[in-house]
């Protein structure tokens, strides 16, 4: 397994292009199971995730070609509607084939995701919403067996998931009738999908609200679709900029998708400008001021960054405060930065973060995605000592060579490969 090694106390200066969102681009590939038509994707970022969802579609039948950063899919009527175990563990956002799958071909067989590190992440708000509209679901084997021929209707999600709202839209788009989906997410990877799908020929209104109308149609056909930013990447790399005093610009990214997290780096301290598709962040000329944050659906603070803003707060005047209200388990990266000499405490869903003078880099390992981005901002920060981070596949599922692209801005950073 592969590790970085980091060297820090060096200012990152320049500017980096941010890829398409994962986050978008994967409800958009199981959104293209609904049509017979080609699908085309642009701005495909080159993620192991999107490669997991790759084979997952493939295995069922699907034709994808993917080259670069664009992508055809192509979804016959004869595929096995199927998504196995051993592929889904590997990554929970497969179980977003469940609804297209069921509308468009009447029956599902797809493993249920399990657990990961931050959380059990059931399914149970996917479930109750796909029988609402009329799926006839029973658990067997650690597999959903779903099948039924879905009709429109009103559903009300006890908590505004974003995958199951993903899977709804999906599934009511080729239902009989109109559905009403109240409390959805109101993510803009929602809205990313709803255009998508509405270039495809479903009748979707009100995503990014909080009321979600589709009416039903009988097909849907093929587009083109180029895939939002990821503002979580964007995100990621500021936090790097200012975390190491440095000035960084991120380009290609829509500044409106990160707007709490922007004014809540400033309200630290940090200097924002925001242009029309980029963002620039300096870090002020002092330490940044201790803030409290928490984590919302959004448009609140987004929970894929409060693990790097943790790293960015170590070293901040005064002890921050991080709630985190939407995973359960979602602190296992602040372990890792007190071996660095960072100094938080833990109670229940809330951190506390006393600022200290400097981090001092350490061997450590990465639990899940944005931990392993967190560890990384900490070994940037460090100011003496090397970090050395273990098991970095978890990165390489959200973030398309970032030690490559961290270096271009100034970082000593390296990958160290180990069969
Ligand atoms: C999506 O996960 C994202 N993944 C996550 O990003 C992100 O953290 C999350 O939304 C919240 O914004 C993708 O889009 C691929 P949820 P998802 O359903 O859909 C509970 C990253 O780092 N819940 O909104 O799985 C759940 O346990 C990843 O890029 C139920 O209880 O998130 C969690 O506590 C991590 N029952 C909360 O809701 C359900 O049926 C939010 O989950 C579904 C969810």
């Amino acid at each position: 397994m592969d590790k970085i090694l980091i060297r820090g106390n060096n200012s990152l200066r320049g500017s980096v292009q941010i890829r398409g969102s994962k986050n978008a681009v994967l409800p958009l590939m199981a959104g293209a199971l609904l049509t017979e038509e080609t699908c085309t994707l642009h701005n495909v970022p080159c993620l192991h995730d999107v490669f997991t969802m790759d084979k997952i579609l493939t295995q069922m039948g699907v034709e994808i070609e993917f080259t670069g950063r664009f992508m055809t899919i192509r979804t016959p009527s004869n595929i096995v509607p199927y998504a196995p175990y051993d592929l889904v563990r590997k990554m929970r956002a497969s179980f977003f084939v469940l609804g297209p799958l069921l509308a468009r071909f009447g029956k599902a067989k797809v493993s249920l995701p399990g657990g990961c590190a931050i959380g059990t992440r059931p399914v149970d708000i996917h479930l109750k919403g796909l029988e609402k509209l009329g799926a006839k679901i029973h658990l067997e084997n650690g597999y959903v067996i779903a099948q039924g021929k879905l009709r429109g209707a009103e559903i009300y999600l006890d908590f505004p998931s974003v995958g199951a709202t993903e899977n709804l839209i999906m599934a009511s788009t080729l239902a009989e009738g109109v559905t009403k989906i109240y409390n959805p997410a109101q993510e803009p990877e929602v809205v990313d999908l709803a255009n998508f799908l509405n270039k495809i020929g479903a009748k979707i209104r009100g995503a990014g609200t909080e009321v979600i109308t589709i009416e039903g149609v009988k097909q849907l056909g093929g587009c083109e679709h180029t895939v939002i930013p990821d503002r979580i990447e964007a995100g990621t790399f500021i936090i790097a900029g200012i975390a190491t005093n440095g000035d960084v610009q991120v380009n290609s990214v829509i500044p409106e998708h990160l707007a709490t997290f922007l004014t809540k780096l400033s309200e630290a301290g940090a200097e924002i400008e925001i242009g029309k598709n980029y963002i620039r962040a300096k870090s002020p000329n002092r330490i940044l001021k201790s803030i409290s944050i928490t984590t919302l659906p959004y448009p609140g603070f987004p929970t894929d960054l409060q693990a790097q803003t943790m790293a960015l707060l170590t070293c901040a005047e005064g002890t921050s405060i991080i709630k985190e209200t939407i995973f359960e388990n979602r602190f296992l990266h602040a372990a890792e930065l007190c071996r660095m000499g960072a100094d938080i405490k833990l109670e229940g869903n809330t951190a506390i973060i006393k600022g200290v003078e400097c981090l001092k880099g350490a061997p450590v390992m990465a639990s899940d995605l944005r931990a392993s981005a967190a560890l990384i901002i900490a070994g940037l920060m460090a100011k003496e000592g090397e970090t050395i981070i273990s098991r970095v596949y978890h990165l390489d599922r959200g973030y398309e060579r970032i030690e490559e692209r961290l270096a271009s801005l100034g970082a000593t950073i390296q990958r160290i490969r180990e069969d």
